[in-house]
């Protein structure tokens, strides 16, 4: 058994208070638990890849006593917070939109430069013309900034493919990623992502259930790929409302939770229709409804906000005071894409704050336990507690708000990532 030891800590922030919370919501998202040492550090100790213990260095080290300590990490002037979960990518794609984003500037909408053939369009026509290594080494370095910015566990969307054979090696692509960098990824297929050319939504939302779940099925039930969720982009002019739905029945038919991008650009009904057929999670949501508020509160369906998209879009940011209010549990993403070039959720979190008016304990809470529950994985991730798993960072800073209040600079103020307990991550001095 390998144990490791973080000590001198000033703060641990746990995240849940009473323990065993699988996600907080309303009052509950401001009321984070945090310890903070008056006198003294605070430790953690970790045995292989779990918590086995927190408190005090002093209470700590009597517990321990006499036992074998096999790694020591010394946190003194440090906060430790749990890994970030990032519940919304996409982070598979050869190319960029550089010149895009520079018609945006101008005022270019992203459906109208969608409807010239460029954004989701430009990058299915760039990752078919990459080789397979090319996209693993793209995919391997964004995974790798993520990790660096303090997120170690990540849902990853296909969607750059559209079509069986080209979906497929994302799919392929995206599992073998595993092996090559230890970040917890959660599998996303999302081949209505857009419609490819020359074809029509109700024929791809057609190949999609007759062909292509079929497909992924076969591959789930030979454990070739693990798959977590089904995924559309349900908007006016995409994928509309029945089509959406009819997609997502049949990826849960195999066994996928749905989690799909709704309410974006226009008001679709999406969170009414994603709550009615018990959607976990449903994207964006800047037009959602009062109704569709509701809805998601009753059926504890995870909002995942993407700030990051609504501000490089200028586009109205979703009601998330309205959302916490009425009781929706809500997550955060980055949603890393080629539109929105980011990866780092201390942007999103700061983000989130600062446009949508959360507070600093709602965000950390969204972009932890509730970015976890929001995949299905808050028993083992998100918070730091006993039995979890040691999903760690470790921050040099006064207070942990520092991870959100420095703008852009998690860059200096990490000091480690720990993976199921072992450093995957350590700031050159
Ligand atoms: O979440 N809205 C649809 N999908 C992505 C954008 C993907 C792209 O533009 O390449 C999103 O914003
Ligand atoms: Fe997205």
């Amino acid at each position: 058994m390998l144990r490791t030891l973080i000590y001198g800590a000033r703060q641990i922030v746990t995240v849940t208070r009473n323990n065993k919370e699988k996600f907080l919501c309303g009052k509950d998202m401001h009321a984070i638990g945090v310890i903070k040492s008056d006198a003294g550090g605070l430790s953690l100790m970790i045995e292989n890849e779990n918590i086995v213990a927190i408190g005090t260095d002093d209470a700590i080290a009597r517990d321990f006593e006499g036992m074998e300590i096999d790694n020591k990490i010394d946190a003194s002037g440090c906060c430790i917070l749990p890994g970030f979960v990032d519940a919304h990518t996409h982070p598979i794609w050869a190319g960029d939109r550089v010149h895009e984003y520079a018609k945006k500037l101008a005022g270019a909408t992203y459906m109208e430069i969608m409807r010239e053939g460029g954004g989701i369009g430009f990058t299915v026509e760039q990752t078919k013309l990459a080789t397979d290594e090319e996209l693993l080494i793209g995919l391997v370095a964004r995974l790798k900034r993520m990790l660096h910015a303090g997120t170690t566990y990540v849902e990853c969307k296909t969607g750059y493919g559209l079509e069986w054979p080209d979906e497929l090696r994302l799919l392929k692509l995206l599992e073998q990623a595993r092996s090559y960098i230890p970040i917890g990824i959660s599998i996303t297929y999302c081949a209505a992502h857009a419609v490819p050319k020359n074809k029509t939504a109700e024929e791809m939302t057609e190949d999609i259930i007759n062909k292509q779940i079929k497909a992924l099925k076969q591959l789930i039930d030979n454990k070739e790929i693990d798959v977590n969720d089904i995924d559309v982009f349900c908007e006016k002019g995409v994928y509309d409302i029945e089509q959406s739905r009819r997609i997502l029945l049949a990826g849960q038919q195999i066994g996928l939770s749905i989690n799909f991008h709704g309410d974006e650009l226009n008001y679709t009904g999406s969170a009414e229709m994603g709550a009615e057929i018990g959607a976990r999670a449903i994207s964006h949501l800047e037009c959602i409804s009062e109704e569709g508020i509701r809805a998601m509160a009753n059926a504890k369906t995870f909002a995942v906000i993407l700030p990051h998209t609504g501000y490089i879009l200028r586009i109205e940011m979703p009601p998330v005071r309205k959302m916490i209010d009425a009781g929706v549990p809500v997550a955060l993403g980055t949603d890393a894409n080629p539109n929105a070039f980011s990866s780092a959720m201390s942007i999103s979190m700061n983000l989130a704050c600062v446009l949508c008016h959360m507070s600093l304990e709602e965000a950390l809470a969204a972009a932890t336990i509730n970015s976890a529950a929001a995949l299905g994985i808050s028993d083992k991730y998100g918070s730091i507690e006993v039995g979890k798993k040691a999903d760690l960072i470790i921050c040099r800073c006064p207070s942990w708000e520092h991870i959100i209040y420095q703008f852009g600079d998690h860059t200096h103020i990490i000091r480690y990532v720990l993976k199921h307990g072992e450093v995957v991550y350590a700031k050159s001095a």
